[in-house]
This record gives C-alpha cells, structure tokens and sequence, in this order.
C-alpha cells in the first residue's frame, strides 16, 4: 500500500486509478456507489490517491488526523465544494448547508439556537406523540401482516418530527393516508449528489425527465413551505406576545427578517426550512433504518434493548414519556453507535481549500475537490479493534476494560469542527425514542434473505429494506 505522497509534490504525482484520455476516470464511476468505489481505491491506494472526473480533479483523503484538521479549519480554511452553491440556488435551496463565510454565520446562530438542547428538552412532549403515531402504524402493518418499508415509514416520521420542532407545526405525514411532502423531497437529495459529481452542467442546456420532475418536485415543495411559513406568519401577528421569544427556528428566522439590516431575506427563509426537512429527514430515517437492520440480524442485543427499555417504560405504557428517561439507555446508545460507525448516512465529506494548502505532504491547489472517507477511518483495526465487526459491547467498556483502540476521534457521524451537525441532539433523541418503543412493542423480521446493498444520494441508505413486525407476545 502506498503511503499518500513524499514532500513536496503535486497532486498528479499521486498513486491513484489509471485515467483515460479526456474522461478520467469517469467509465470506472456508478454514482449510486460512488463511496464504495472510493472506499475501495483507499485500499489499493492508501490515504491520499487521486482520481479524476472528466476535467475535474479530486483526491481522496482517509487520515484520521487530516480529516479532523480540515473540518475543524472552516469556514476560512476550507469550504463546500464551489459547485454546490450554484445548485442550491438554482433549487431555491441555498441556506445553512451550502452557505460560507459571514452568511454562513449568520444562518448557523439561528438554526444552533433553534436546535438547543433546552428546546429540544421542551419539545419532548409532542416527539413522544409522534412515535405514538409510528407505534400505531406499525401496529396497523402487523395486524394485516404487510411488509414494512421501514425507510419509508422513518422518513414520514423524521419530517413530522422536523416540521413540528423547527417550525412548530404539525403535518402529520404519519397519519395522512397516500402521499406526501416526502414524495417530493424524495427528489432532491439524489439529484443534488448526481449533479454535483457530474462533470457536465447539462441541465442548465435541456433538460432531462428527471430534472422535468425534480421541477416539479421543487414546485410542491415551495407551495408546502409558503403554507407553512404563512401559517406562522399569521401566528405572530395574532399573538404578538410571542414576538418576546421566539419558540422555534421558523419564528426566529422570520422575526430577524422583519429586524432592520438583520440581511436576512425571504428566499432564505425558504431556503433554510428547505435544509432542515432535508437535513433532517433522510439522516435521522436512515440511522434508525440501519440500526434496526442490525438489530434483526443479532437477537441477542436486540434482547439486552428489549431489557433495558422495559426496565424504563412505566408498566403498562408502551413507550417512553419523559425526556430523563432518554438519557437512561446505554445499551440502545451503544447499538446506534456501532450502527453510525458501520453504516454512517454520511460515508462521504466533499471539501475544498479555499486557497493552496498541504495535505499529508502533498501540494494540494486552492478548489480542488477534497473527499473524505469517514468510514474508512472509523473503520480501521488502529482506531477500532476488530474495526470491521458489529461490536456493540466497545461502547459500553470502561477504557481500562478495552483490549485495544478506541478512538473516539475517528468517529464523526455527524461531522466535526464548526460545521458539525446542528441537529445532532436532535436525532439522537429520535433514534433512542424510536428503538426504545420498537423493541418494547414488536418482534421485527427481516423479508428477503439477500443481504441489503448501500446506495448514496448524497446520504447513504439501506436499498429495498423490508421488515415484519409483530406485535410482542402475540404468537
Ligand atoms: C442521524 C442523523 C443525522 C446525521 C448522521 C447527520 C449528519 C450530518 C453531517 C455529517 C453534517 C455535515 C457536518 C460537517 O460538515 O462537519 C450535517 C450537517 C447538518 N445537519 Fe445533520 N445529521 C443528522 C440529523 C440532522 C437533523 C435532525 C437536523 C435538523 C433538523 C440536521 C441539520 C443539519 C444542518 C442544518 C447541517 C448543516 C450545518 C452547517 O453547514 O453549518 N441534521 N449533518
């Protein structure tokens, strides 16, 4: 294996895949498995190799220390890769996520204080009724013995739940029989991972169906947020008490709108409820989709979360109701961890320097495109022992009782440095809640014996994940 490159050198004189003339290495790329492909190249090539996309130059990067220094120099080191501006802003979308520099800062104080901890504790309540309305429909699905598509469930429940804490209302997609806001948010994230990592900006000259029906897509997703933004709108000027302060992300962003030279616009209000359904939806789903597969695949820590969520839940009730109970569930944190380590949503951190910088010794030029592998760091027998195996119990030793590594630094789910994942609490709350009133209320089954495959549109997923749920004790 080769080890990156000697100091100095260019980028070009790294190890990395034969390229073709004009193409690169564009015949040897499925986008649909583009971090798998990269995954594997690290193992042939070592932690920084490059590659090349029709005129588009990028290195791979799987250093533990150079990942943690890169996230951690933004956003005045390092940025997004320069193309996802333009894209988010021709989808309407260019908020938090693709912002840099002082807009950046701005949109990351109000989306922090909207995701706090405090108001996440306050929030409870009403996450609590929204796994109740999951528990149901799980239920329903077993009473007719239906298959469940579990990504497709989570997802209707991570949007009910973003809706309602960062903007404090209530789409119940849970209950709505047929279909709804996710159909069109459904739309987004694979077409910004495909027109990312396309060499060619082909849309913006015809346009194919697929990008007739993310228009359209956009369109639903435009008229739903201007009914949920009216509807707070109206809120405020009811009660205008609650003017004092704000209760959630949505009344926040549009009490600074109104605010003299706060430089917040209409769009990016738009924009911002666009990222946090976004962000919000298929991350969170996805983790609980994961670990639940885990889960079906070894009973016996399925039975220890069984254990310790019936040792929590009130006899008699079938999930948790207060919030203390949440911080209670080593076994179920520590499934979820080995699950986000072995299957994290996000395999894949596109990065660029903003001027030329080094990297493992290497001459790396200003907008060459960074990518990073976190799993592959998270993964590895030196940062993990026994890196590749679902291990749960590592999560639950003292560090006297480790046999070996255990570095909790390669180990970034949800990003690192300034940048790092606002909604963080936010999702660990959802998945305890949601593994907590599974494991106490259903037996799970997988359907179809073949393994489940990765696929990333821009997150990472279980393709065709279908279970069977049963209701406890009940064959
Ligand atoms: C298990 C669930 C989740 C995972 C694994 C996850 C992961 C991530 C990752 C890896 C990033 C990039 C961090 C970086 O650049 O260093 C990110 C950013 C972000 N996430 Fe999450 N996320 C999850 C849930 C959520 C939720 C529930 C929300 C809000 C409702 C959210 C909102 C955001 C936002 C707004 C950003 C952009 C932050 C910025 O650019 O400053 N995420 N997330």
């Amino acid at each position: 294996m080769t080890e990156g490159c000697l100091d100095p050198a260019r980028v070009e004189d790294l190890p990395g895949p034969r390229e073709l003339p004009l193409l690169g290495n564009l015949h040897q790329i499925r986008l649909s498995r583009l971090h798998l492909i990269l995954e594997d190249w690290a193992e042939q090539y070592g932690p920084l190799y490059r590659f090349r996309v029709g005129p588009r130059r990028g290195i791979v990067l799987s250093d533990r220390n150079e990942i943690q220094r890169i996230l951690a120099d933004r956003p005045n080191g390092f940025r997004r890769p320069r193309n996802l501006e333009p894209i988010a802003v021709e989808m309407r979308l260019k908020g938090v996520f693709a912002a840099e520099g002082e807009d950046w800062r701005r949109q990351r104080r109000i989306v922090m204080d909207a995701l706090s901890r405090a108001g996440i504790e306050d929030f409870f309540p009403k996450l609590a009724t929204t796994v109740g309305r999951l528990r149901r429909r799980w239920e329903k699905a077993a009473d007719a013995e239906a298959p469940v598509d579990l990504c497709h469930d989570l997802m209707r429940f991570t949007v009910d739940v973003t809706t309602q804490m960062a903007f404090g209302v209530d789409v119940n997609t849970l209950e709505t029989p047929g279909p709804t806001i996710q159909r069109h948010l459904n739309k987004v994230f694979p077409s910004v991972h495909r027109r990312l990592n396309i060499p060619f900006f082909y849309w913006r000259y015809f346009r194919l169906p697929s990008d007739r029906a993310l228009d359209r897509a956009l369109d639903a997703i435009e008229i739903e947020i201007a009914a949920i933004v009216k509807s707070v709108r109206q809120r405020l000027a009811l009660e205008p008490e609650r003017r004092r302060s704000a209760r959630n992300f949505l009344e926040a962003i549009i009490m600074k709108l109104e605010e003299e030279g706060s430089g917040f616009s209409d769009e990016e209000i738009f924009a911002n409820v666009g990222n946090l359904l976004l962000a919000g939806e298929d991350t969170t789903a996805n983790t609980i989709a994961w670990t639940i597969h885990f889960l079906t695949g070894h009973p016996d820590w399925f039975g220890r979360c069984r254990h310790e969520s019936d040792a929590l839940v009130t006899p008699g009730e079938k999930g948790i109701e207060d919030f203390e109970q949440t911080k209670r569930m080593p076994v179920i944190d520590a499934v979820s961890n080995e699950s986000m380590r072995l299957k994290p949503v996000a395999p894949l951190f596109i990065l660029e320097a903003l001027q030329e910088t080094e990297i493992l010794g290497c001459r790396v030029p200003g907008g060459t495109g960074i990518f990073m592998l976190p799993r592959r760091v998270g993964t590895r027998d030196e940062n993990f022992v026994d890196g590749n195996r679902f291990d749960p119990e590592r999560w639950l030793l003292t560090p006297k009782a480790r046999r070996g590594p255990h570095d909790l630094s390669a180990f970034v789910p949800f990003g690192a440095g300034p940048r790092f994942c606002p909604g963080r609490n936010l999702a660990l709350l959802e998945i305890r809640a949601v593994l907590a009133m599974l494991c106490r209320n259903f037996d799970v089954m997988p359907v179809g014996g073949a393994g489940i495959e990765e696929r990333i549109a821009f997150t990472m997923f279980p393709d065709k994940l279908f279970v069977r749920m049963k209701r406890r004790n009940q064959h």
